[in-house]
């Protein structure tokens, strides 16, 4: 067996405590890299095995047995690169937990993150999905990404641009998946922070103060998220299980022509962005169960682990959801979560 005396590798463990779903799935090993070096002296493993690289574990469905490696780049630190009257770039460790980043970053000042307030996870998955919520993107605050391909070994560091941000998606969702293990994201912060009020209710709630520091807004922000999403670590949940789904505008039109209430967000593109929140409500699954999953009774989009759901009580749910929607309104979901099996 590979040693080192900075690494950890487990071997057979049950991954109950590595996904905010709370699923006991299994895998055959985990490494938690604490370095660089580290994940360098791994490659050699990983190039001749199966393998996963994971985050915070917040956006992922284990199959029961996952028979493969885990590593973890749990690289930590925070330095600040680059600092001038307009903003300041910081530089963060992979494995640093993203809401302490945030919290960090908004108790300086520094604005541009405050949106993205109390998203679990860690600031390497940050980039990977390009986060998103209450009408901000990581992408916006992102400089650069540095990591290593696992197959060549060689590092890289990409600027905005070479990620190839979309809508929870990057380059390392597509072209670079499983082969680009992130070790540090830079970040490009305001000096001069200007409040992003373009979603309605932290904009109402933003009025009702009367304020508009971005400290304010992170406190509404963690408000909304408290009033409407299960606590991960209360309720076994992934977040948005599924994406939103964006349809061409003649959909939209033939749907609102029999559903004239379907709520809708226009795309530059000239889609159209339907939320599958509603399309989940109106197929009555919100708060109801099927086994041991269920349905979140007030953000439908989320899936929740009843207590001892297995992977495949969720699969079920989701695939029972999908096949509903996919009959009512001739739309087809796709996960936002990643199952990997
Ligand atoms: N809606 C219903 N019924 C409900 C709840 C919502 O019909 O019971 C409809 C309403 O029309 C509402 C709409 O769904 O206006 C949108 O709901 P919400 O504003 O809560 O946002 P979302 O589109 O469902 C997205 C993100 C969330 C993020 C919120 C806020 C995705 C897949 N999800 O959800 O992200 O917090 O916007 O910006 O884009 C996550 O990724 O884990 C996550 C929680």
């Amino acid at each position: 067996m590979y040693q080192d005396n900075t690494m950890n590798i487990t071997q057979k463990v049950s991954l109950k405590q590595y996904n905010s779903f709370g699923i006991s799935s299994f895998a055959d090993k985990i490494i938690e890299c604490q370095s660089v070096e580290d994940i360098i002296s791994s490659l050699n493993i990983l190039v001749s095995s199966k393998y996963y690289i994971l985050g915070g574990g917040n956006n992922i469905l284990f199959d029961n047995e996952y028979h493969g490696i885990i590593i973890r780049p749990n690289i930590h630190g925070i330095s600040i690169v680059n600092n001038n009257e307009k903003y300041i770039d910081i530089r963060v460790g992979a494995g640093e937990d993203w809401d302490s980043f945030v919290a960090y970053t908004v108790e300086n000042n520094w604005g541009g993150l405050e949106n993205l307030s109390l998203i679990p996870g860690t600031v390497g998955a940050s980039p990977v999905q390009n986060i998103g919520a209450y009408g901000a993107e990581v992408k916006d605050c992102i400089l650069n990404v540095e990591g290593l391909f696992v197959h060549s070994g060689c590092s890289f560091n990409f600027s905005r641009e070479d990620c190839l941000f979309g809508y929870r998606n990057s380059i390392f969702k597509s072209r670079f998946k499983e082969d680009a293990i992130i070790t540090y994201v830079t970040f490009r912060l305001s000096k001069h922070p200007q409040v992003n009020i373009s979603y309605a209710p932290v904009r109402d709630a933003m009025a009702i103060r009367g304020t508009n520091t971005i400290q304010a807004v992170r406190e509404e922000i963690i408000n909304i998220r408290n009033s409407k999403l299960p606590d991960p670590k209360i309720t076994g949940n992934a977040g948005s299980f599924f994406k939103n789904p964006e349809v061409p505008l003649k959909t939209f039109e033939e749907l609102k022509a029999n559903y004239p209430n379907i709520p809708s967000f226009p795309l530059d593109n000239g889609d159209v962005k339907i939320p599958a929140a509603w399309l989940i409500d109106q197929c009555g699954w919100k708060g109801k169960s099927l086994g041991r999953a269920a349905v979140h009774h007030i953000q439908p989009l989320v899936l929740i682990n009843n207590g001892d759901a297995t992977a495949d009580d969720i699969l079920l749910l989701a695939r029972t959801i999908i096949s509903d929607i996919k009959n009512k309104f001739g739309i087809e979901l796709n996960m936002e979560v990643n199952y990997v099996k």
